[in-house]
């Protein structure tokens, strides 16, 4: 999410090319832009609202001074996409500005601390503290590099950032923590990017900069020390042979295979949301009538896992509820004691709007859970929070899903802590286990790719997929049989196991494939039974389970094992991610393109 782009040319004016840059990143955010350059010692800025185009037309972003600059295309999560918010962001002086791609975490008490010192915000943004900061060092005479390694030892969350000032006007700082930062080396540039595509048409030499790193460019190419102990780092330029197609997709020959390679970081970033609003969210749970999830599609599979944690966790019913469905089904039961909390990655589902607008009319409460700041959804809200998932490009949801998954078990974890039902040990333990998802996804990832891609080999001409699970796995059973029918067109069933023997097992006969989703939880042994049943009648198992599963793995044809200890109420975030990519690979095999499923668009804007 967003989008950094910044050069020192020998020769010539660096706001074209920065914008040029900043267009190849767009793909990365694109509510809000904005440039600075350095020039005769002094700083140079233009930044608005709406895409670059549209900024371009209006504001000419090509007509800035100087052959050094920075520029950012933003994807907003701390403050709606206004000229303000946008970056680059100055310090009091107007000497130094800095663009930002991460989460400062702790931005609220650094604010804080700062305007006690008189510093003035112009913005409602995180990112802006760290010019203040900057500006609050080098008050004490530090160098800039020195007064930013300082301003970064304050910061918490994540970061890529560049920085120029008319202080030192013919270099660029950078820094990275978690959020992605490259530099790209040319005989007659040096360039800084969040994304290699950036800088690719200029050059192919790319320097990878570290977490923990920061890096000063200056005619010469650039100097990289380590944050913590300032030991210098030499790094050699790396050629990258990619075309400029594979770039903008990592080199990756689908945004959708990216995109479910994204989600470890996509969680950590998940885990950043600003405090307040989920406590604020929290607080119209606890205290509503009843509450209605309300979503579609995978969204909707969010809800119905969130409903299974509300009530473990938190001893709260909610009801899930599809949103086409909704006026129907609860329409006239809505009232002023009624909480509607509506998740819509796009913020944008006709669907969804319209159950939230009659949630509305009837003096109901609205909670949103959305991927875009400024969304329809943002914006009729009473709260809401930003999953921060970063845009997603395929149209089947993956990242956005999981990331979905988190917040709703923060929500949950933060009602069952207030409600006082569940004890306070488990608790710390589901908050810990949850902090380790983003890596338990990657190990995922690594260990378990190469086996879904053979087993897609083995099923490429089932005509059929029974997709079954327990309990919250339910939920992970409709997701997995949603992306595998919406990308490979496999026409597939999913129910909660315990469902399947009052009617769909009849459709089983020798061979036919079933894909159970068994973590070691409650329902296990009872999901045991249901195996044994789908065995006797000659089905082909495939079941998702924790590693060293001993018992399960004697009973079926092929197995998916994940690390052990997910506990049940976040396993849907880890066990839907081989189903993700066994329906990814089914598509490659059956030729189908998993980036634009047939009839589907990202975002549904019809009733
Ligand atoms: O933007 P939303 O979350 O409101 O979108 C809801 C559904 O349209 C969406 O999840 C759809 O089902 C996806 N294609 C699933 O991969």
């Amino acid at each position: 999410m967003c989008g950094i782009f910044g050069c020192i040319l020998k020769n010539g004016n660096a706001a074209p090319i920065i914008h040029a840059g900043l267009k190849r990143l767009e793909y990365r955010g694109y509510d809000s832009v904005g440039e600075a350059t350095i020039h005769e010692n002094k700083l140079f800025i233009k930044k608005d609202e709406g895409q670059i185009d549209d900024v371009h037309t209006r504001r000419n972003l090509d007509n800035l001074p100087g052959r050094i600059g920075i520029g950012h295309t933003r994807w907003a999560t701390h403050g709606a996409p206004y000229q303000a918010n946008a970056h680059p962001h100055t310090d009091c002086t107007g000497q130094t500005a800095v663009v930002h791609n991460g989460v400062v975490e702790n931005f609220m008490e650094l604010r804080r601390e700062l305007e006690e010192l008189g510093h003035i915000f112009k913005s409602k943004t995180d990112s802006e503290v760290i010019p203040h900061l900057i500006e609050e060092k080098m008050k004490e005479g530090l160098p800039l590099s020195e007064a930013l390694r300082e301003t970064l030892n304050r910061l918490e969350g994540s970061y890529a950032i560049a920085v120029v000032s008319a202080e030192e006007p013919n270099k660029i700082f950078c820094a990275r923590k978690e959020s992605p930062l490259v530099v790209g080396v040319a005989e007659d540039a040096v360039y800084c990017a969040s994304d290699i595509p950036a800088f690719l048409p200029l050059t192919n030499k790319a320097i990878i900069i570290k977490n923990g790193e920061l890096t000063v460019l200056n005619d010469k190419g650039c100097e990289t020390r380590k944050i913590a102990d300032w030991t210098p780092v030499s790094r050699e330029p790396e050629i990258i042979s990619w075309t400029s197609k594979m770039a903008e997709k990592h080199g990756y020959p689908h945004f959708m295979l990216k995109e479910i390679y994204e989600q470890p970081l996509g969680l950590k970033d998940t885990l950043r949301l600003q405090e307040s609003y989920l406590e604020l969210m929290t607080a119209f749970l606890d205290r509503a009538g009843e509450v209605f999830l309300v979503a579609c599609g995978t969204s909707y599979h969010a809800c119905l896992a969130a409903s299974y944690r509300f009530s473990k966790l938190a001893f709260l019913a909610t009801h899930p509820i599809i949103a086409s469905e909704f006026v129907e089904q609860h329409g006239r039961a809505v009232n002023i004691d009624s909480t509607i909390l509506a998740v819509s990655q796009s913020g944008e589902t006709a669907d969804t709007l319209a159950a939230v607008e009659h949630a509305r009319l009837r003096a109901a409460t609205v909670l949103g859970l959305t991927n875009v700041i400024d969304s329809t959804l943002t914006r009729i809200s009473r709260v809401y929070a930003c999953q921060q998932s970063g845009p997603e490009v395929g149209v089947a949801a993956t990242k956005t899903f999981t990331s979905q998954l988190s917040v709703l078990a923060q929500l949950a974890l933060r009602l069952a802590k207030k409600r006082g039902k569940v004890s306070h040990v488990e608790i710390e333990r589901l908050e810990e286990k949850l902090e380790h998802i983003p890596e338990i996804a990657g190990t995922m990832l690594q260990s378990q790719g190469e086996k879904i891609k053979q087993l897609a080999k083995k099923y490429r001409d089932a005509k059929c997929f029974f997709f079954l699970g327990r309990g919250i796995s339910s939920a992970t059973a409709l997701e997995g049989r949603l992306k595998l029918l919406e990308i490979a067109y496999i026409p597939s069933i999913a129910c909660p196991a315990g469902e399947s023997k009052h009617g769909p097992i009849s459709l089983i006969e020798p061979g036919f494939p079933v894909i159970f989703i068994c973590p070691k939880d409650e329902t296990h042994k009872t999901i045991i039974g249901n195996i044994m049943e789908m065995k006797a009648r000659g089905a082909s198992i495939i079941a998702i389970i924790e590693e060293g599963d001993e018992k399960i793995k004697s009973l079926v044809d092929d197995y998916i094992e994940i690390v052990k200890g997910v506990p049940d109420v976040l396993s849907p975030i880890i066990y839907v991610i081989p189903l993700q990519l066994f329906a990814y690979h089914m598509a490659l095999e059956r030729k189908c393109d998993p980036d634009k499923p047939r009839n589907l668009a990202k975002s549904v804007t019809v009733k």
